[in-house]
């Protein structure tokens, strides 16, 4: 068998736990907590209404005045996940209260300490990540009911109202659905060095339902989320402060640098899963692409990270196929590698329908939001019309992004 060299080989057997992720949730945070210690209870009462300050254009004041907290009371993973979350909504909605053209250049110091420093511990970057938005950011209604939307909530928001809400818990039930894959995952790199074909076979099988029923959970965002609300109201409070020509700049850290810092918005591209599913299939992006996505994994929390790294590291398995003349072996590994490719292809669908025509639409006027959803701030954002909140150009990036896909078939 194959190994992409002697001395990168990594230990085996490979288990999720080494790198925080459950076999139940997989990379979402296990039950995140909903309340901080009290001291922190400033911090809490104006993230409990974000929506509200914001519509009312209060936000920047009573940030302002918001007491500066010390850390020193954080105490473990999940207060300092919960902090991260919180501090990283205020900032957006402190940044972009006055849509992109009001964007200011330094977030206070009573925001941005405390904020530079729960980063700091837990490795993640001074801004509003997947991590924080989905991964962190939800909890069940009933304590004892299902991972179901009908039994989920968030537990910081923004404006945009249900939308918002389903943008959040639809791509939660996006990750949900890939925790059978990441199982796989494991399964099919422990399996490589015993030369188990059929618990590898079983292994690519279970890959391959597992990215079905993500596109499936994927396409519930046209039943939860409205289109001139994603565009016109939330997309703006995700954007972030590099590449962006609303803050060409970056940001001042005040009380923490002098130097304006440049971050990238909040993306699924910093999910963790299709990283990990391109790595263990072997995906080679092209080089721009690559860059871009390997970017983004600085924006996922370490463990997070390592995962990807170790999956990369593991004996290839695209190597045994095209040594093993295993013919139901390569048929199983091709149908992952079309099943994400097909993934990759609904997801631009959905970005055609979010991003584009809704950007279409508001410029004909054609799509102002409802009335409760919240404010479009100032007119609708143009200045990221082709570019995502990650800061990619769109459709160059996906398509590309998708066609390598599907050339990392294997033929018979
Ligand atoms: C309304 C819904 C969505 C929109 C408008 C959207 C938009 C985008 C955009 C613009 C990008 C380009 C990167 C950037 O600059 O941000 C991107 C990348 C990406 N998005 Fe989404 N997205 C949506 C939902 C989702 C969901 C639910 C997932 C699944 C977890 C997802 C997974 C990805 C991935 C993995 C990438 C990186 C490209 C790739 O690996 O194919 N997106 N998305």
């Amino acid at each position: 068998m194959a190994a992409r060299g002697e001395d990168e080989e990594s230990p085996l057997p490979l288990t999720l736990s080494r790198f925080q992720l459950s076999e139940e949730y997989g990379f979402l945070l296990p039950n995140p907590l909903t309340e901080l210690p009290a001291p922190y209870g400033p911090w809490m009462e104006i993230a409990g209404s974000l929506p509200q300050l914001i519509a009312s254009r209060q936000l920047r004041s009573r940030l302002r005045q918001m007491p500066q907290l010390s850390t020193r009371d954080l105490r473990g993973r999940e207060e300092l996940h919960l902090a991260h979350l919180v501090l990283s909504f205020l900032t957006m909605g402190y940044l972009w209260q006055e849509g992109e053209e009001g964007a200011l250049k330094v977030l206070p110091r009573n925001l941005a300490i405390p904020f530079w420093e729960v980063s700091q511990s837990l490795g993640l970057p001074p801004i509003l990540s997947h991590a924080d938005f989905v991964l962190a950011n939800w909890k069940r209604k009933r304590p004892s009911g299902p991972l179901e939307i009908e039994n989920l909530d968030t537990i910081i928001s923004l404006p945009g109202g249900e939308s918002l809400r389903g943008f959040i818990l639809v791509t939660l039930l996006v990750e949900k659905a890939a925790v059978p894959g990441i199982k796989a995952i494991v399964e099919a790199i422990n399996a490589l060095p015993r030369l188990d074909e059929e618990a590898l076979h079983k292994a690519l099988q279970q890959l391959a339902g597992a990215i079905g029923d993500m596109g499936k959970a994927l396409r519930r965002m046209h039943d939860y989320v409205d289109p001139a609300v994603f565009y016109s109201v939330i997309r703006i409070f995700l954007s972030g402060w590099k590449d962006n020509p609303a803050m060409p700049h970056g940001l001042v850290y005040e009380g923490v640098s002098q130097e304006p810092m440049a971050f990238s918005g909040g993306s699924a591209a910093q999910s963790t899963v299709l990283h990990a599913f391109d790595e263990l299939l072997g995906i080679r992006h092209s080089q721009e692409s690559t860059r871009f996505l390997h970017r983004m994994r600085d924006y996922m929390p370490p463990p997070h990270r390592a995962f990807v790294e170790e999956v990369r590291r593991a004996p290839s398995l695209r190597q045994h196929l095209l040594s093993s003349g295993n013919g139901s072996l390569r048929a199983a590994f091709n149908r992952c590698v079309s099943a994400l490719a097909d993934f990759r292809t609904q997801h631009i669908a959905i970005v055609t329908k979010y991003i584009s025509a809704a950007a279409a639409k508001a410029k004909a006027g054609r799509g102002e939001p409802a009335a409760g959803t919240g404010p479009p701030p100032g007119k609708p954002p143009s200045l990221l019309e082709g570019k995502g909140t990650g800061g990619s150009h769109i459709f160059r990036f996906l398509k590309s992004v998708r066609d390598t896909t599907r050339e990392g078939m294997i033929s018979a």
